[in-house]
């Protein structure tokens, strides 16, 4: 049986397997898939969290960024060597699976569903509190109990967060007429969200005041992490191209370049965003509009039309995280499922569309109900927990198939092989730390819940049992 718990499936059989069965159709190039890390990558973690940031660290929230953003990098490495070895889709899900064995993928896979499925839900939030700003900007304001999840708001009696559910439920949609459709869409969508933030850029440079950079860091250090360890969040995304494998022209070559390309421009862009926002607002202000910071940033220097303009991009911008993370999370369990990890129906593909049609209605509806119900800060750890531990392991899984498999063919190669996985280990693990033991205890039992359905399910209906 513990032998069994390590099988694996080969890279050649996944290759097989997915020729066969995908009807995935290939149409995405490096051009894309930059456009599908940007628009999975800056969202509510700038547009939003960067408020909650800039209350933990002080002005020092720029070095939380950098922090965030090389654990990032050095696990980006990582995904990138294996997104142009085993380009199948899945994402790292299907890359432990031929390196780690089943139960290792699994436990991933499950993981998986916690960062992808969740950050549909916090990004639908994020989404609504601008979406209500920019409402309440032409005098409209919706009734109070629809606008929050349940003790979201000190003070005021919230139920649920409609808009949140709507927009989810609006993308589901659309997801689910095609990915051609929403390809299109996306890549207007991320020029439209880019132009704002060098619009906020160039506009509120010149409000900068050098004395607000001071003090530094009024929380000293911890402070700094505990901010690194919730604006990870604003980085989470670059991943989801990976798990665009399988509908991509030459993987082995625009997979790489996708996922570095897009977290580099993205890691510039908040570094230079979050200098000037506490150069411009002494950090404190930020408690008076939590839920649009950037958007504040302008309104506090007299530019509010330019504030229209960002929040309207701002939910622009969070609708195309939302369109990728949500197209990330079926097609991990696509791959889940046609392996005979989970029940065959979510990797049921429509005829006439070509997508995983009952997947994306299931995760769909799930996530815009969890949005509708939870607060913000408790989906973004939820999230950053589990995508922490996604990195970690598909660091390990690096390392394991260098030592194993030192010949097989990469198109990309991770450089300085074992110290930048170790790297991303350290990172990762630290971050981890910082996000405290009420999300560590969550994701503990998520994590069992997810073992039982291995044992009993997916272990008996696994596709390797029919192997000779
Ligand atoms: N990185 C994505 C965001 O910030 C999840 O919205």
């Amino acid at each position: 049986m513990a032998n069994d718990l390590f099988r694996k499936t080969t890279i050649q059989e996944l290759k097989i397997t997915a020729e066969k069965r995908s009807g995935l159709s290939k149409e995405l190039g490096a051009f894309d898939l930059t456009m599908l890390g940007i628009g999975a990558i800056i969202g509510t973690g700038i547009f939003v969290l960067t408020g909650t940031g800039a209350l933990t660290a002080g002005p020092a929230l720029t070095i939380s960024f950098i922090i965030a953003g090389l654990a990032c990098f050095f696990a980006a490495l990582s995904y990138a060597e294996f997104a142009s070895t085993v380009p199948i889709s899945g994402s790292v899900y299907t890359y432990t699976y031929v390196t780690l064995g089943e139960l290792i993928a699994f436990i991933i896979g499950w993981d998986l569903i916690l960062e992808y499925l969740l950050a549909v839900s916090a990004v639908s939030v994020g989404w609504s509190g601008y979406f209500q700003s920019l409402l309440g900007g032409f005098g409209i304001n919706l009734p109070a109990a629809l606008t929050a999840a349940p003790g979201a708001v000190e003070g005021t009696t919230t139920f649920f967060n409609l808009p949140a559910f709507i927009i989810v439920m609006l993308i589901t949609t659309l997801l689910s007429i095609g990915v051609k459709e929403s390809k299109r869409v996306n890549n207007v969508m991320v020029i439209i969200k880019v132009s704002v933030v060098l619009l906020f850029i160039a506009v509120a440079v010149v409000y900068v005041k050098p004395e607000n950079w001071q003090p530094f860091t009024p929380f000293g250090f911890d402070g700094v992490f505990a901010a690194a360890a919730l604006v990870f969040f604003a980085f989470i995304g670059f991943d989801a191209v990976a798990s665009a494998a399988e509908e991509t022209r030459n993987p082995k070559r625009d997979l790489p370049r996708g996922i570095i390309f897009s977290l580099m421009i993205c890691t510039l862009l908040y570094v230079i965003v979050s200098a000037i926002m506490t150069g411009v607002v002494p950090f404190a202000q930020f408690s008076q509009a939590i839920d649009h910071p950037v958007s504040l940033v302008l309104q506090l220097s007299g530019q509010n039309w330019v504030a229209g303009i960002i929040d309207l991009g701002a939910i622009l911008g969070m609708t195309t995280v939302m369109l990728v993370m949500l197209y990330g999370q079926t097609r991990v369990m696509f791959a889940m499922s046609r392996d005979g990890l989970m029940p065959k129906f979510f990797s049921k593909v429509s005829m006439k569309t070509h997508t995983p049609y009952l997947a994306t209605w299931f995760f769909g509806i799930v996530a815009a109900l969890l949005g509708g119900l939870m607060r913000l800060d408790e989906l973004a750890k939820l999230v950053n927990i589990g995508t922490l531990s996604a990195f970690i392991l598909i660091s390990v899984a690096v390392i394991v198939l260098r030592v194993k498999q030192p010949d097989l063919p990469r198109a990309f190669r991770c450089p300085a092989v074992p110290l930048i996985p170790s790297l991303a280990i350290l990172f990762c693990g630290f971050l981890i730390f910082q996000l405290g033991s009420a999300t560590m205890i969550r994701f503990v039992i998520w994590m069992a819940i997810g073992l039982v359905i291995y044992f009993v399910y997916s272990r008996k209906h696994s596709n390797l049992n029919d192997r000779p």
